[in-house]
């Protein structure tokens, strides 16, 4: 059962993706559910609980950078569960645009956005994950998903 993490700016449709294409039970962890501090101490315990009972589960963040991605990928490998990246494919302007739209807690900071899309590095096969796959919306809603080839793995694939 496959341990599945999410890469994305915000605003690239990873919350919406998760509720069109995943089963409601399916389980779910997000940063953004979680007060409070010792996030991802707690994140990772709750992801290894799921893990040791042999279940899959989908952590939803921007992790956008190999170091954010790190632990997790390590958690899922010692628990002999593949390893999955889903990689949310957007221009920084349409999410900025997105974002703009959205209200209160849910719309983010611009300069937070700006600096996360600089930091933004696609995930790679020799992360240690097993699979991956590219998400895109389409117009004027929905998503395109296609798997990565491995191939690409070579070269270093940064959003434009
Ligand atoms: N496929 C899509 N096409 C157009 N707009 C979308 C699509 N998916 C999500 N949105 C809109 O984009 C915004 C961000 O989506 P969301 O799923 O919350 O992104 P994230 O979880 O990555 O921050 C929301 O306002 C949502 O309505
Ligand atoms: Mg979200």
């Amino acid at each position: 059962m496959p341990l599945v993490i999410f890469v994305g700016l915000q605003a690239s449709g990873k919350s919406t993706f998760f509720k069109l294409h995943f089963d409601p039970t399916q389980p779910y962890i997000s940063k953004d559910a979680m007060s409070g501090s010792g996030k991802e101490q707690r994140l990772q315990r709750r992801v290894r609980a799921y893990l040791e009972e042999g279940r899959s589960v989908v952590v939803d963040n921007t992790h956008p950078t190999p170091m954010c991605r790190q632990a997790l990928i390590e958690l899922g490998r010692a628990y002999g569960a593949p390893v999955w990246g889903v990689y949310f494919e957007t221009s920084l302007e349409d999410a900025l645009k997105r974002n703009a739209l959205r209200s209160g807690r849910q719309r983010v900071p611009e300069k937070i956005m700006i600096t996360q899309h600089r930091r933004m590095i696609p995930p790679q096969k020799r992360e240690g994950f097993d699979r991956i796959f590219l998400v895109s919306m389409k117009e004027p809603f929905g998503f395109t998903i296609q798997e990565l080839d491995p191939a690409i793995d070579s070269a270093d694939r940064q959003i434009v």
